[in-house]
């Protein structure tokens, strides 16, 4: 069909169809500049998976990796803010229209009629024993005070209620604690990407229960020098314990492994 227009017209089209499920390059701000160069996680390129600058009234809040098979975010980055203590949220989840509907609306959505095949809906996780487990932690600020936005879908994972409960949730308040006191990250820019590694088994047949949880964090000075980093990483079972902290590349050595990723993976490139 392309054959039947010009060849300018063709080029034009990518740029024309900028929208919110599309490159993490519209969302730069969410990822850390080690050395002044943005950053991003390794991105796996398959057509299964969308990056999405996650957008809640028209507002960038941060940018997450989703994996439209197992209908799990890979992961979930952002610039941390503090410990909010504006905890403004409606509790209600939202879905992504994009993933579905090509021509959707740009920001996160109550869930509507045509949202299937490519996300996870709020119905899978009803009596499915399972927490929707927030990549992008609740009680952290997002810069425009609001929770409301941690509340989608793209950004949750089935997680062990007590493993939400006991060893993730102590990891990330151990974590708010420190970037928010430790001298290298306070007031300094700091960038925290949390994510999941699938498992075998599913929710309702359709979303994948993680096996792992995992977190990292750099913080960097004001010339974008890496000041400290570390890493965790937890199994999403009963009784956990948290892997923590550990330098940047041994997470990503972890996460490079045949029991995890099997591919080369890396947080920050390296640089943290
Ligand atoms: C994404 O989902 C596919 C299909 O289940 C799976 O094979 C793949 O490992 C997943 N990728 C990541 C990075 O989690
Ligand atoms: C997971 O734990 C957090 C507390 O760390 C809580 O606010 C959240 O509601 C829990 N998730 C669910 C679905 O209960």
């Amino acid at each position: 069909m392309n054959l039947l227009y010009p060849v300018s017209l063709v080029l034009l089209l990518p740029a024309l169809v900028v929208a919110e499920v599309t490159s993490f390059n519209n969302c730069p701000q969410f990822f850390a500049k080690p050395y002044s160069q943005v950053t991003f996680p390794t991105i796996f390129h398959d057509p299964i998976y969308k990056q999405i600058c996650q957008r809640h009234n028209n507002i960038y809040e941060y940018a997450t990796l989703y994996n439209t098979t197992n209908r799990i975010p890979v992961y979930s980055a952002y610039k941390y803010f503090g410990r909010t203590s504006c905890t403004r949220r409606s509790g209600k989840w939202f879905i992504e229209p994009q993933l579905d509907i090509p021509d959707g609306s740009p920001d996160m959505s109550p869930e509507g009629p045509n949202i299937g095949p490519k996300q996870a809906r709020n119905k899978d996780y009803i009596n499915s024993g399972y927490h929707k487990g927030h990549l992008y932690p609740i009680f952290q600020v997002l810069q425009h005070c609001t929770a409301d936005a941690t509340f989608t879908l793209t950004n949750g994972a089935p997680q062990v209620p007590n493993f939400n409960q006991s060893a993730w949730k102590k990891i990330e308040i151990e974590i708010a604690k420190l970037l928010s006191t430790n001298p290298n990250c306070k007031g300094n820019p700091v960038y925290v990407v949390t994510g999941t590694v699938p498992g075998n088994t599913q929710i309702n047949g359709r979303v994948n229960i993680p096996s792992y949880y995992w977190s990292a964090y750099c913080c960097l000075d004001d010339n974008n020098i890496p000041k400290m980093s570390n890493g965790y990483i937890g199994r999403n079972v009963i009784n956990s314990n948290v892997d923590g902290p550990m330098v940047v590349a041994a997470l990503d050595a972890i996460l490079s492994d045949t029991n995890h990723y099997a591919t080369l993976f890396s947080v920050f490139g390296g640089k943290c």
